[in-house]
């Protein structure tokens, strides 16, 4: 049987952040772990290269698009196999073969009737490439994933029929729970599809750096709609559409993805694959966000985490460790120095690394560092049947794609090497005569260290080789087989000193994040920490980072050929008043405002609506009878803070 396991492919509009390396470093772990079970498997990452806000970065960095999509592409590589990602392929969507499996994958949607062409007018998200539905923008403007400013596209465009797919989504979800993993995320999902789904633009004329269309369709000034183009390298990798060489790694066995991307994975791309007759995924495995010090991380901010910065400082392997070992997969992850430099000191450095000193120590004092197992099974049935149990409780952690709970029960071996030494006292049989029994312990030992290193090795793939080779055996397929699974023990065999693998940590190796400014108090400092992997919970300092005002209107007009903004002068207080641009005018008529209150976000990033400026936006709510604005229950001082 073959696996097939995916990351997303990376935007190279900006340069690889700790978020990216915990999906690779997931992905890289399941593949390795794979092969080390005999399985034939490929793993797939890479760049994509295509849509507007690449060619807008690009303009901006004052480069070609291509030769700016080359440079980061590289430096994605670059960092992984610095990493030491076992990828079996790097897809970039700019690759030729790539381009020619999407025109292909758009003509056969053609061919069974999927596509047809019309006129698209929407809210479009640059920053996520994305069209939003007027019901889901907030304030009646702003991206409701990322908050920044949409802009209303009018244009020709080629359509997907994503509705005709509703259904079978639906049955899909239903007869296989676990296609979305965790499955605690498939509500959102089956929901969204639930609440009807629209036709799904699949190409744009307002930009050109995008898949060209099939010459068989011969209709040039469209490009592919970027996520079709994107969503497609899991089978063009393959082969699809050119030599399907590799076609039979086809269904994947998991896509990683975050939980921000699960909709295009779950929805879009099994309505894609059924329209192309082509077999889902069989899981589609969404993660959660990573924050540092409790934070958001954003450039703006200053503190996003560089894995390269990290791996420097600590050792790549070191903080696969942490990353896999922290989280629960689907919830947010902290990123902290402290916590990390706990779980060194603790996790790696005490229990793994002192056992191993321990062994190399007591083999070299009473036996000349030559390990002979022949009494292990006399002396330590108990603790062989314990070791036993803990290696068959791992597969079915690691197949659910639960790393941290597949660490913790593999550290249960340690528990029980580190144990038995204090347990049964080597050195005080050496003393008494018991020489057979204390090198039974030893050798005990040393095969518990063996099994670890051979299933902590998808994890650590270099610290574990080193660990296999202090214990004289080399870690494969066959030693898999051998030692986890047919459960012998390593007969005689030398042991050799290696140094110790991991050193302790006494103070952070890195420079700390700003602090984010209002710093809140210190009370307030203490609750923040409770709440940090609930998903969809903030922490009260995120909140207080939103600067809310009372504001009295004092003047309004209507915006011209807008049937949504008003334009406001809305005064905060301060020495002149603010101008808001508002997607309100359904709601209300200018004249209606002026002199009454409303509640601004004082602290927004000014944004240009319809070429205006817009320096607050009015807190409202919706629903279906309608929008009303949020306002103080008794007038306040116009400036005064909300709270
Ligand atoms: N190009 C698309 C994916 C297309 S796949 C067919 C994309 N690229 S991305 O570079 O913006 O993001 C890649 C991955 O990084 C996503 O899975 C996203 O969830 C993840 N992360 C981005 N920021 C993150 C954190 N702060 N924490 C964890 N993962 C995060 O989306």
């Amino acid at each position: 049987m073959s696996k097939y396991i995916t990351t997303p492919i990376y935007y190279v509009n900006g340069e690889a952040h700790i978020g990216h390396a915990y999906t690779t470093f997931i992905a890289d772990t399941m593949a390795r772990y794979e092969r080390l079970k005999g399985e034939d498997t490929f793993f797939l990452t890479g760049t994509d290269e295509h849509g507007q806000k690449i060619e807008e970065s690009a303009v901006k960095a004052g480069k070609q698009t291509q030769e700016f999509a080359d440079e980061i592409s590289a430096k994605f590589k670059n960092l992984w196999d610095e990493f030491g990602i076992s990828y079996d392929k790097f897809i970039r969507t700019t690759d030729e073969a790539h381009m020619k499996g999407v025109q292909k994958a758009f003509e056969v949607m053609v061919a069974k009737g999927d596509i047809y062409k019309d006129f698209y007018e929407g809210h479009y998200c640059v920053s996520c490439e994305t069209f939003f539905p007027e019901t889901q923008l907030v304030d009646g403007e702003f991206c409701p994933d990322c908050g920044r400013t949409t802009s209303v596209v009018k244009e020709e465009s080629y359509f997907f029929k994503l509705s005709k797919y509703e259904d079978r989504l639906l049955e899909h979800y239903e007869a296989n729970p676990e296609f979305i993993m965790p499955k605690s995320r498939a509500s959102e999902v089956v929901n969204f599809v639930k609440g009807g789904l629209r036709d799904l633009s699949v190409t744009r004329t307002s930009f050109s750096w995008g898949v060209k269309m099939p010459k068989s369709i011969g209709d040039d000034k469209h490009v592919m709609y970027v996520w079709l183009d994107a969503l497609l390298n899991y089978v063009t990798a393959l082969g699809y559409g050119t030599d399907e060489a590799q076609m039979d790694y086809w269904p994947a066995d998991v896509h990683f993805v975050g939980k921000d991307i699960l909709r295009f994975h779950a929805i879009y791309w099994p309505a894609f694959l059924m329209s192309l007759d082509l077999p889902l995924p069989k899981h589609i495995g969404a993660h959660g966000w990573w924050t540092r010090d409790g934070e958001k991380m954003s450039k703006s901010k200053g503190n996003v985490v560089s894995p390269k910065e990290v791996a420097d400082a600590y050792g790549v392997e070191n903080l696969r460790y942490f990353m896999l070992r922290e989280v629960p997969f689907g919830q947010d992850g902290d990123f902290s120095q402290r916590a990390f430099i706990d779980r060194i000191n603790s996790e790696l450095s005490n229990d793994l690394g002192n056992l191993l000193n321990r062994i190399i120590g007591m083999s070299g004092k009473y036996s000349d560092f030559v390990i002979d197992s022949k009494d292990v099974e006399k002396y330590h049935a108990k603790e062989l049947a314990k070791m036993n149990e803990v290696l068959d409780s791992l597969d079915v952690f690691m197949e659910n794609l639960q790393t941290h709970r597949y660490l913790e029960e593999l550290w249960r071996l340690f528990a029980i090497g580190n144990g038995v030494i204090q347990e049964y006292e080597p050195w005080v049989k050496m003393k008494n005569n018991q020489e057979d029994e204390a090198l039974a312990t030893v050798a005990l030992v040393a095969n518990i260290l063996a099994r670890a290193a051979v299933m902590l090795h998808p994890v650590m793939p270099e610290t574990t080789k080193t660990i296999a080779d202090a214990l004289s055996f080399e870690i494969s397929q066959e030693s898999y087989q051998e030692l986890v699974i047919d459960k012998k023990l390593l007969k005689l065999f030398n042991i050799k000193k290696v140094p110790p693998l991991f050193p302790r940590i006494e103070e952070p190796l890195m420079a700390e994040a700003p602090k984010a400014e209002p710093n809140p108090p210190k009370e307030e400092k203490k609750e923040e920490k409770s709440p940090k992997n609930e998903d969809n919970l903030i922490e009260i300092g995120q909140f207080f980072e939103t600067s809310l005002k009372v504001g009295t209107v004092v003047e309004a007009e209507e915006v011209p050929k807008s049937k949504k903004l008003l334009k406001l002068q809305v005064d905060l207080g301060e020495e002149k008043p603010r101008q808001v641009v508002a997607g309100i005018k359904e709601f209300y008529s200018a004249g209606d405002l002026v002199n009454t209150q409303v509640c601004v976000v004082a602290n927004l990033k000014p944004a240009k609506l319809m070429g205006m400026m817009s320096e607050g936006m009015l807190l409202a709510a919706k629903d279906e009878d309608g929008l009303c604005l949020i306002r103080p229950e008794k007038p306040k001082k116009a400036g005064t803070p909300i709270g």
